[in-house]
């Protein structure tokens, strides 16, 4: 009898935000066919007994092709499997599960699809900016600065060109790697370039750090601090949230597992900081300059 593939999404990194439907599909696994960026504590959740893959994908190359996973998966389900397919984030959300659900459906394996909490949402959430907010910005639009193979380039800078000033806050995925390249886009496309921008890596995670500062100066910022991927970027007046309203006063954010203190000292061009490496005593600190204050209180 055929089994069926479960697309679970894994969410962004805490591996205590993936949905209670995740959890229980892999609870029920008998293959976990994962990526690079899942919290290696959700293949725990898995039986001992799970055949678990790793097809994991470095940025700009993929340990497993594409059309080789799509196969994996199918031939493991028409031997009966569950299997399931754990992806970062969600599973919709540039994670290629279009296509993964698609290669299943075509040949007649059952598919199913657990959306997960999607780091286009988490990483901002995870330094306190909220992508809408009364009164200062009701629109937001998720794109890439990247393509997996580069091959699409120009047409993720034309997405640029056409999004960045239809929306009040831009979130920007795989954008560690062209931080320089993005911003002068969005700046080209005419977004201000002193608006606030903050860039997440390692969201929710022990890792999590976090640089903010006008748009024109993130680079160099985010430079300074080696923030590499996996990280988000996201645009907007929103963006000054990150430290609160008056965008130089001290705010504090506690949580189990994450904190955001205000700056011990400004460089008065912003500054970054590093997470510590323990649950709970993560302390990522943003600065967004006293000349980028907020115009709308909210
Ligand atoms: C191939 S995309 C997959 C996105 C995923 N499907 C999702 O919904 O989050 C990978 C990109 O997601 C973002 N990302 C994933 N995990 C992240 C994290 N913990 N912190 C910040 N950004 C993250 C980064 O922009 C990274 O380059």
């Amino acid at each position: 009898m055929t089994g069926r593939v479960i697309l679970v999404g894994a969410g962004p990194g805490d591996p205590e935000l993936i949905t209670l439907r995740g959890a229980r599909a892999l609870a029920a696994a008998d293959v976990v066919v994962y990526d690079r960026l899942v919290a290696p504590a959700l293949l725990e959740l898995a039986p001992p007994t799970a055949e678990r893959v790793y097809v994991g994908k470095e940025p700009g190359s993929h340990a497993w092709p594409q059309p080789a996973i799509c196969a994996l998966l199918v031939e493991r389900a028409r031997g009966g499997a569950t299997v399931v397919r754990l992806k970062g984030g969600d599973p919709f959300v540039f994670g290629r599960g279009g296509e993964e659900l698609l290669a299943c459906l075509e040949v007649g394996v059952p598919c199913e699809v657990v959306p997960g909490v999607t780091s286009a949402l988490a990483a901002p959430a995870a330094i306190g900016v909220p992508l809408t907010h009364r009164g200062v910005a009701r629109s937001f639009a998720v794109l890439t600065a990247s393509t997996a193979d580069g091959a699409h380039a120009d047409d993720a800078v034309r997405d640029l060109a056409s999004v960045a000033r239809a929306v009040d806050t831009l979130v920007l995925l795989m954008a560690a790697g062209k931080l320089a390249a993005t911003c002068e886009a969005l700046v080209a496309a005419g977004r201000p370039p002193d608006e606030p921008a903050a860039i997440v890596q390692w969201a929710t995670t022990p890792e999590e750090r976090a640089v903010a500062g006008p748009l024109r100066d993130l680079p160099s910022l985010a430079a300074a601090a080696r923030i590499g991927p996996p990280a988000t970027l996201v645009v907007g007046e929103v963006a000054r949230f990150a430290l609160g309203p008056s965008g130089q006063a001290t705010r504090r954010r506690t949580s189990r597992r994450s904190s955001i203190a205000g700056p011990s000292q400004s460089s008065g061009s912003g500054r970054s900081a590093s997470a510590g490496s323990s649950p709970g005593s993560r302390t990522s600190t943003a600065v967004i300059p006293t000349s980028t204050a907020p115009r709308s209180s909210p």
